[in-house]
């Protein structure tokens, strides 16, 4: 057994918006395998917090209308709730723009200049005219140089997934204001990424945690590292040492939050942060397969360029889908985890069941409404939920509880491989075996008591009937305590059906096979309950309204160029005359001196003018509108009116008929 803790930190949460279930996809698992390898004796620091420096989250306070400082509170506070409310539990959940990260950043930082990692460089930045600044990072929209997908300043989001260094993006246009952005050169810093190739192909080679972390990484780095922009022209943020000016980019003070956080955890319990970051004691980074370049390269290079330990393991998830789509907040394809679970009545444990077990950890994860009810229904309710309550049934039904004597041999057999089995897979990050193979202890027990049928057997043989019993109550304590890191709730509800008043979390997964006291145990009661049709049908039309609506907006904002506003031949034109419609009350018809012709116009305004009262008007006509017939009459052209009592659009000074409207 390891003697040494290891550290556990997951990919930090930015604070510009609640917390969805593609997050959970990084914490869940780390929050299973913390739990999983406590019980196997390990001790475990789970470390997270809120990441609140970068522009995301400035771009988002200044349309709330609030500070970066006031938004990233609340949302810490939301996330720290969620993910408790999920069953998450971190030792420690910091804020990286708290004193101690600033404070450790600067350090970093600073060593990194000492040892010659850092040097200036002046470098041609997007800066935007109109609102009068620099346009770091996510300020900038534009296309991607290496593929030509619409792009993010520091990211292809759309297309290849690169990391975009400032200055990199083509055609950029300022966020804020939608004006075309031109470069500007300006002084920034640099990290020499590109010297640390050869400690990096090393580093990587060695590196636990899933292979998709290490290969992408290593792709990358045989492909050629550039050096790295560390510095951004934005007051949120981190200071970069001895300039007021510039701050750090978030991505370099955001991982140094694991160390920060860890101080912070490390001074609660009187121990010291260098055990995990001066290479005594291991640290293991979950994080989702988006930030696998950060983890894997920027990272232990900064960590190697300070003098510090590199982590020991990188565990990248698959990203989550929902019904198949990308996930996308501004295209409705989000499911939230407070508003549409948790709020909703749902257990923490279904989700959590589904995030481990649906696919591989490393494999993208599709989440749907429809398949998260018919796994709960079938496999827990079905499967796991039946076996313990038909035990308990007839344990607690026909015999008072635990009963006395020895478990059969083969039993315990089953239940060790299965213990043994789990353990190795969660080592090796496949928690989907880990689950599902806890799960075919529950099918056996199911398939075990319906071939041997105790209820038939008390008939005949009252012991071999009692015997059958304490088997299936041996493998029930072995799942409540094999389920427990999984499913907490369920875990726990179903230790105190085995009769048990402390925590399921306090024992060892080893204990799963120590013989359970004799006891008296309380009626039992289901320990999950159906997903029903009309609760699926209600998730799933509000995720198709969501997407519905999410495409009407996206439709409204359509935008027109130049050229295609100027197809339209606007013109002003004279009323020589204006008659009504014989056997309308609506139309009247026109005729209008456009300079150089006359057109005949039929238009809607009669309820609003008289006859009279148009001829020598100067209007707005659109000349170039398909020519109709209305009421019989030949109508060329239509004019211009506002609003629903038709008030007509008129030139505020003189202008010769014929004038073109530009
Ligand atoms: N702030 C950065 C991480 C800094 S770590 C030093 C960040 N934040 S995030 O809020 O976008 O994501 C937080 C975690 O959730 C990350 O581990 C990220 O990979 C994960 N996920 C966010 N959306 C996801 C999906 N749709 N699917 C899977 N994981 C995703 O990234
Ligand atoms: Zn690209």
């Amino acid at each position: 057994m390891n003697r040494r803790a290891q550290l556990v930190t997951c990919g930090l949460p930015y604070t510009n918006g609640p917390c969805h279930i593609g997050h959970l996809r990084t914490y869940v698992p780390a929050d299973y395998y913390v739990r999983f390898l406590r019980m196997c004796g390990e001790e475990m620091v789970f470390i997270c917090g809120s990441d609140n420096h970068g522009t995301p989250i400035v771009v988002s306070a200044e349309e709330a209308k609030k500070s970066p400082r006031e938004i990233s509170e609340e949302f810490h506070h939301h996330f720290d709730a969620t993910f408790r409310r999920m069953n998450i539990i971190f030792d420690h959940f910091g804020m990286t723009d708290d004193p101690t990260n600033h404070q450790r950043t600067k350090k970093i930082v600073e060593s990194l200049i000492a040892n010659g990692h850092v040097y200036a460089a002046r470098i041609r930045q997007s800066f935007c005219t109109r609102c009068g600044r620099f346009l770091p990072d996510r300020y900038v929209e534009g296309i991607c140089p290496h593929c030509e997908s619409p792009a993010r300043g520091d990211e292809c989001d759309q297309g290849c997934g690169r990391h975009l260094e400032p200055g990199e993006i083509k055609e950029p246009t300022c966020l804020v204001c939608g004006t075309k952005a031109e470069f500007r050169e300006q002084e920034h810093y640099f990290f020499r990424l590109s010297e640390f190739s050869k400690f990096l192909e090393a580093y990587l080679e060695g590196v636990a945690g899933t292979s998709n972390a290490r290969n992408y990484a290593l792709g990358w780095v045989k492909e050629g590292l550039r050096d790295w922009c560390i510095t951004r022209t934005l007051e949120w943020g981190v200071k970069f040492p001895g300039r007021e000016d510039l701050v750090v980019y978030v991505w370099v003070d955001a991982p140094i939050g694991y160390i920060a956080f860890t101080e912070e955890w490390a001074k609660k319990v009187g121990r010291s942060w260098r055990e995990f970051w001066c290479g005594e004691s291991t640290v293991t980074h979950f994080i989702g397969g988006d930030i696998i370049y950060h983890h894997a390269v920027f990272w232990p290079a900064l960590l190697q360029g300070a003098g510090l330990a590199p982590s020991a393991a990188i565990v990248a998830s698959g990203m989550v889908k929902i019904d198949d789509h990308k996930f996308s907040k501004s295209r409705g394809y989000v499911v939230w985890t407070n508003d549409d679970y948790l709020d909703q009545g749902f257990s923490p444990d279904y989700l959590r069941y589904y995030l481990l077990s649906y696919t591989n950890h490393t494999k993208e994860l599709n989440f749907s409404w429809k398949v998260l009810a018919e796994r709960v229904n079938h496999e827990l309710v079905n499967t796991l939920g039946n076996f313990a309550y038909r035990t308990l049934h007839l344990a607690t039904s026909g015999y008072g509880g635990v009963l006395s004597g020895e478990v059969d041999p083969a039993i315990s057999h089953e239940i060790r491989r299965t213990i043994e089995e789990v353990t190795a897979a969660v080592k090796a990050y496949e928690f989907k075996e880990a689950v599902d193979r806890t799960m075919t202890l529950a099918a056996f027990g199911n398939t075990y008591i319906q071939t041997n049928a105790p209820w038939k057997l008390e008939k005949i043989d009252r012991e071999a009937a009692k015997a059958v019993i304490r088997n299936c109550l041996q493998i029930t304590k072995a799942l409540a305590l094999l389920v427990a890191p999984a499913m907490p709730d369920a875990a726990q509800r179903l230790w105190a059906m085995l009769g048990f008043e402390d925590e399921v979390f306090s024992h060892s997964l080893n204990e799963g096979l120590d013989p359970l006291p004799e006891s008296q145990l309380p009626k039992p009661s289901p320990l999950f309950v159906k997903i029903e049709e009309k609760t699926l049908a209600e998730r799933e039309t509000l995720l198709q309204q969501r997407v519905e609506e999410a495409k009407k907006r996206g439709k409204k904002r359509e935008v027109l160029t130049i050229e295609e506003f100027s197809k339209m031949d606007l013109r002003i034109g004279r009323v020589l005359s204006a008659e009504p419609v014989p056997r309308s009350s609506k139309l009247l018809v026109l005729k209008v001196d456009l300079g150089d012709e006359v057109r005949q116009i039929v238009s809607g305004i009669a309820q609003f003018y008289n006859p009279g009262e148009m001829v020598g008007r100067d209007v707005v006509v659109l000349a170039n509108l398909q020519p109709a017939r209305i009421f019989g009459i030949d109508s060329n052209g239509m004019i211009l009116a506002a609003g629903d009592a038709a008030s007509l659009l008129v030139p505020l000074r003189e202008v010769p008929p014929g004038t073109k409207i530009r």
